[in-house]
């Protein structure tokens, strides 16, 4: 039994996010944390809210509420629409919790004694009419690269240009919209990456087995231009984990907070203590997954992510680690998405174009939109969704194909045999044939999700799932009844040990479907089939089994063509 912890990219708190988030980090983290249960492994899978920063305090403030309010509020939404999509977090947890900022303020202290950090007096943008600096997105303006009006003064999201508040041409204020602006000297903290470099490069080249997309944006990032640069950890924001040297104060910092993308990462590990405290357990208890010291050098690490986060997690968060000099457990292996498109654009949140996370379930269950966006995954390129293509996979993947079978069989034997697996006939060639067949796929199988391949996974589980109802095709136990009854039940005994198999290895993608497959077998063993011969007679005859309810209902042309109209708009 191996030790898998597995982060997800911590979705910010503003807003209920989109499919294309989803797809991107909690959904294919999901699946492998399924997976490597089902394998017998001991999994640690934690995800959050990345709740602070200037989207927090500017979505707060749009919705009129002190951002703690709106935090904790939207902590709970999210988290009851990740239940909703059976993402199965040991811990959903929020990076303003007490043990982010103790964590936070900890690495901070680590590196200044390390010599990391520098106090840098800075010229930043001053509001007078709003009496506060105004970093990242509290300020708008003209984009001095495309001109274009509605700039923000971290990035440009028309040309995609990283800004600074002070290159901006015309700014405004994004609070009031005054104009009324200066540049006044602050000091902030820098932590040298550049000090980090070599270290850096060292332990990037050392992933010999990360993908192409992974290594290429971290070595672009080390080596492009300038390189790499020196980084400010810290605002002028009132929201955020305040400035300190481990739990003691930060002379000349007082009053600003650290940079949410200081904070972010470590909450991967602020939220294992915080399932720790959750669950009455010691600090052992979630040392033994981060301290190499402590038991962690037997853990390996899997984080998930979109690939514009690539670069903070091979490089800033690191930096972070390295420049600790303590013994925390890095990532071993991570995986990172292209980005899912959305009918001809692209998914927007700052637009509310596509479609989100509550709507999506609030028209079909979870497993209709798991199945499509992991065989759909933007894995070796960017992918789109339509509604054409939505429809199209599930009528064929889940109803004609899965659902098809197990109702055909369950049916077929309630009516011929009862509701009992029944006894008679021996398998013979065909069915022999059929189990070789599963065995090698169901291999290949755990190959590419080990491997991480998310869509090739899906298009063999389709395949496995493909070869049942091809031997149903020919084995025709409702001719075959009418000759051979013995042999049709030996036929019928199979398809029903068939459908425990697949409720098996399809729950890391479809859980709900599995598990009411499960129920109907009425088995509760979910043993992996490593032995498929065995797997294949772990039914045994006389036991209950009973019709499932539709599994997978299709989607009409009329719903496709409805839901293509309603989210064609942008939500408000
Ligand atoms: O891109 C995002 O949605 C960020 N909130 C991801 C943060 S991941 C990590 F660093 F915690
Ligand atoms: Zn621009």
């Amino acid at each position: 039994m191996a030790r898998i912890l597995i982060t997800s990219a911590i979705p910010y708190i503003n807003g209920i996010k989109h499919l294309g988030n989803l797809v991107g980090s909690q959904l294919p983290a999901d699946l492998f944390a399924r997976y490597m249960r089902a394998r017998g492994h001991e999994v640690m899978f934690i995800c959050a809210t990345d709740e602070h920063g200037t989207p927090a305090e500017l979505a707060a403030a749009k919705a009129g509420k002190p951002v703690e309010e709106y935090c904790a509020e939207m902590h709970d939404v999210q988290a009851e629409i990740a239940r909703g999509f059976r993402l199965s977090f040991d811990h959903f947890g929020r990076s303003s919790s007490q043990r982010n900022h103790r964590l936070t303020q900890h690495f901070a202290g680590r590196l200044a004694e390390n010599g990391l950090i520098d106090e840098v007096l800075e010229k930043q943008v001053f509001s007078i009419d709003d009496n506060r600096f105004l970093p990242d997105r509290y300020i708008t303006g003209t984009c001095p690269n495309c001109g274009n009006t509605s700039a923000r003064g971290d990035q440009c999201e028309e040309c995609t240009k990283q800004l600074d508040p002070t290159d901006l041409i015309n700014p405004r204020s994004s609070i009031s919209g005054s104009t009324n602006l200066e540049v006044r000297e602050t000091k902030h903290l820098y932590l040298k990456q550049r000090a980090l470099k070599d270290k850096l490069e060292a332990w990037i080249d050392s992933k010999t087995d990360w993908p192409i997309l992974t290594t290429s944006i971290a070595k672009k990032w080390l080596n492009d231009g300038e390189g790499l640069q020196d980084r400010g950890i810290t605002r002028d924001l009132y929201w955020g984990i305040p400035v300190k040297k481990g739990d003691q104060p930060w002379p000349g910092m007082e009053g600003k907070v650290f940079y949410v993308w200081f904070d972010a990462p470590i909450e991967y590990i602020a939220g294992t203590a915080e399932w720790a405290d959750a669950n009455g357990k010691d600090d052992s208890a979630w040392e033994r997954w981060w301290r190499t010291d402590k038991g962690a050098s037997d853990v390996t690490y899997y984080q998930f992510m979109g690939k514009d986060n690539v670069p903070f997690h091979t490089l800033s968060f690191p930096a972070t680690i390295l420049g600790s000099g303590e013994p925390w457990k890095m990532v071993d292996y991570l995986k990172s998405f292209n980005y899912l498109n959305y009918d001809g654009g692209q998914f927007s949140t700052s637009q509310g174009r596509g479609v989100f996370m509550d709507q999506a379930l609030s028209i079909l269950p979870a497993d209709y939109w798991r199945w499509w966006l992991l065989s759909h995954a933007p894995e070796s390129s960017d992918s789109e969704f339509t509604w054409e293509n939505f429809q199209a996979s599930v009528n064929k993947d889940l109803a004609d194909v899965l659902g098809n079978l197990v109702s055909r069989v369950t049916k077929f034997a309630t009516s011929k045999f009862g509701t009992t697996v029944p006894a008679g006939g021996h398998f013979g060639a065909q069915e022999t044939a059929l189990i070789a067949d599963l065995g090698a796929r169901i291999r290949d199988y755990e190959t590419l999700m080990e491997q991480m391949e998310v869509r090739k996974a899906a298009a063999e589980l389709r395949a496995i799932w493909v070869i049942g109802n091809e031997y149903l095709q020919s084995a025709a136990p409702w001719s075959v009844v009418k000759t051979d009854p013995e042999q049709a039940q030996a036929q019928i005994r199979l398809a029903l040990n068939l459908i425990r198999v697949y409720a098996i290895l399809s729950q890391p993608f479809i859980p709900d479907s599995a598990a009411a497959m499960m129920a109907a077998m009425g088995s509760t063993d979910w043993t992996w089939p490593a032995d498929i011969s065995d797997a294949m007679r772990a039914l045994p005859a006389g036991a209950a089994f009973s019709v499932p309810e539709n599994l997978f209902r299709k989607i009409t042309d009329e719903e496709r063509a409805d839901w293509q109209t309603r989210f064609a708009g942008t939500r408000t």
